[in-house]
């Protein structure tokens, strides 16, 4: 990326999460509403410092194609509890059994297991309520609305995000095998990132041309963020992703460096940056912050 790309990027990805913070903060109920333990430890992960990528690629979506960001933000936001939610479950003793998130304890370690559980349902509720608001999706066509949502559930349901978690688990310890880890890590992260960016094109009144080349798009980012992850669990810091590193190894996760090493689990990566790239290749101008947040995908350090 060139330096210039660069400091776009930077100040692009800066206003964007501001803009999703600030609506998050604005549709979440406050850390004193009753039960006050939910509401806090709802707020604690929520607010800990994510980088948003999902809701910013629904954003920058919706932009590449012409549409207006201010409408979409609530469903953006919407993908963001769903995440938030899957981490507070990912990081939980019975699955990665994880002491630290987003540079804090994770959500068992401050308020119990119990808790954290209850907190992760909420999000997943939360996300679905804020989906259905009458009052802040009046803008959008209501079908068009239903088949968004309708995606959304899917991704994160069995058949996907949940079937991809599920497999990951089962397979600790085991011989990795392609077939494997490609539903593993295409489920239980590509999914949320394609769905993110098709709501995105689909709420803007995206042609099926312009949805087919996002969907291509979103699809090769999304296996490529993971393998992003599998590296950084490898050589990442710690510091600055708020996160252990070293913890696939010590769990046998099935992962793309164990199965093909790093190098060419780097190179993987890069080739399914280029074929996302030629995917938007027919997008004009509008779609350049996609053009870099795909490079961003891969160059992060957290
Ligand atoms: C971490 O996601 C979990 C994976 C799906 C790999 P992110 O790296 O997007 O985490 P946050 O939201 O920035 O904390
Ligand atoms: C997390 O995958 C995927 C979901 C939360 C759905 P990982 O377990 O590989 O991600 P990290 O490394 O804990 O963030
Ligand atoms: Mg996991
Ligand atoms: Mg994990």
């Amino acid at each position: 990326m060139t330096e210039d790309n660069e400091a776009f990027l930077e100040a692009y990805l800066s206003a964007r999460k501001g803009l999703i913070d600030s609506a998050l903060n604005k549709y979440m109920p406050a850390e004193d509403a009753y039960p006050p333990e939910i509401f806090k430890a709802v707020r604690y992960s929520l607010f800990a410092g994510g980088k948003r990528l999902r809701p910013i690629l629904c954003l920058a979506a919706a932009e590449a194609v012409g549409g207006d960001i201010e409408t979409v933000l609530p469903i953006a936001c919407a993908l963001e509890l769903i995440h938030t939610y899957s981490l507070i479950h990912d990081d939980l003793p019975a699955i990665d059994n994880d002491d630290y998130r987003r540079g804090m304890p994770t959500s068992h370690k401050v308020f119990g297991e119990g808790v954290a559980i209850l907190a992760g349902d909420a999000l997943l509720t939360a996300a679905f309520h804020l989906l259905s608001r009458q009052d802040l999706m009046a803008g959008l066509d209501p079908r068009t609305l239903l088949a968004v949502i309708n995606d959304i559930a899917e991704a994160a349901g069995y058949s996907g995000m949940i079937g991809g978690q599920v497999v990951d688990m089962q397979s600790e310890g085991k011989v990795p095998d392609y077939e494997t880890l490609h539903y593993i890590h295409s489920r239980k992260t590509g999914v949320m990132i394609l769905v993110a960016v098709k709501s995105g094109a689909r709420l803007a009144g995206a042609t099926e041309e312009e949805i087919d080349a996002l969907s291509e798009y979103g699809r090769n980012i999304g296996l490529a963020f993971q393998i992003a992850d599998d590296l950084l669990n490898i050589d990442g810091d710690p510091i600055l992703m708020g996160k252990v590193t070293g913890s696939d190894k010590t769990r046998g996760k099935m992962t793309f460096p164990a199965l093909i090493g790093v190098v060419d689990s780097h190179n993987k990566a890069y080739q399914l940056l280029d074929m996302a790239l030629a995917g938007i290749a027919c997008l004009d101008s509008k779609a350049d912050p996609l053009r870099l947040i795909a490079s961003y995908v891969l160059e992060r350090r957290s």
